[in-house]
């Protein structure tokens, strides 16, 4: 049983879900909590190693080489960062997590859904977020954001995109609990009142059971 608390922040690229995990961070140490922020891929060593290969490798990657890939970063960083956080009694905000390899690599890639939610299983040990924000744009929206300086992932076709967006949508309509769906189509103030809210709910809430 971990003190803290573990959110995660997930959506398309160019959802805008960095800029809002920011601002939260801000909110949340304005109201006196320890604050850690963290993302996935590369938040540690081997990580940046690990990013560098899935985000800028030139040449072709198999699908279940990148899918591994992902897995092991997560497994390093649940390790030797999340679980000392958490046992800490530290908030943990963190870009991106296990719903990104389901949405990516699952519904994107078309990789077994049931077997990467084993691996994920394997890779966090027993960290499962107990809030999980899902920022929800259109797929043209999003594009338009990322421009045209492309990283592996993104230079990826529309249709990709567009079944990594439905794959997290199935996902949050399986888990309505922990993931929370936020309209990310709005303007950045907008997206994050209600984020705030959300956030600000749930963990009153955490502290009042005492957990
Ligand atoms: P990043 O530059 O961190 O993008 P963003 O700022 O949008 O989070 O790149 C991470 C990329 O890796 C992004 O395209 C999503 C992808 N990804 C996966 O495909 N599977 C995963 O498990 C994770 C964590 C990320």
């Amino acid at each position: 049983m971990t003190k803290g608390f573990f959110i995660t922040f997930e959506g398309a690229d160019g959802s805008g879900k960095t800029t809002q995990l920011n601002k939260i961070k801000d909110l949340l140490e304005e109201e006196g909590f320890d604050v850690v922020v963290t993302r996935e891929p590369g938040a540690l060593l081997i990580g940046e190693k690990i990013r560098e290969i899935l985000l800028h490798h030139e040449e072709h990657i198999a699908d279940r080489c990148e899918m591994f890939l992902f897995l092991a970063d997560r497994a390093q960083h649940v390790e030797e960062f999340i679980k000392p956080a958490l046992e800490e009694g530290k908030i943990v905000l963190c870009d991106r997590y296990t719903d990104s390899t389901i949405a990516y690599q699952g519904y994107g890639r078309n990789q077994n859904i049931k077997l990467l939610t084993d691996l994920n299983n394997i890779a966090i040990n027993g960290m499962v977020p107990d809030l999980t924000l899902l920022f929800d744009v259109s797929t043209e929206t999003a594009m338009q954001r990322v421009g045209e300086e492309k990283d592996r992932m993104e230079s990826i076709g529309a249709d990709f995109h567009k079944r990594v967006r439905n794959g997290y949508l199935e996902l949050q309509r399986k888990e309505p609990e922990r993931i929370k769906l936020i309209n990310a189509n709005n303007s950045i103030e907008n997206v994050y009142n209600n984020t705030k809210n959300i956030i600000l709910d749930l963990i009153t809430h955490k502290e009042e059971k005492g957990v």
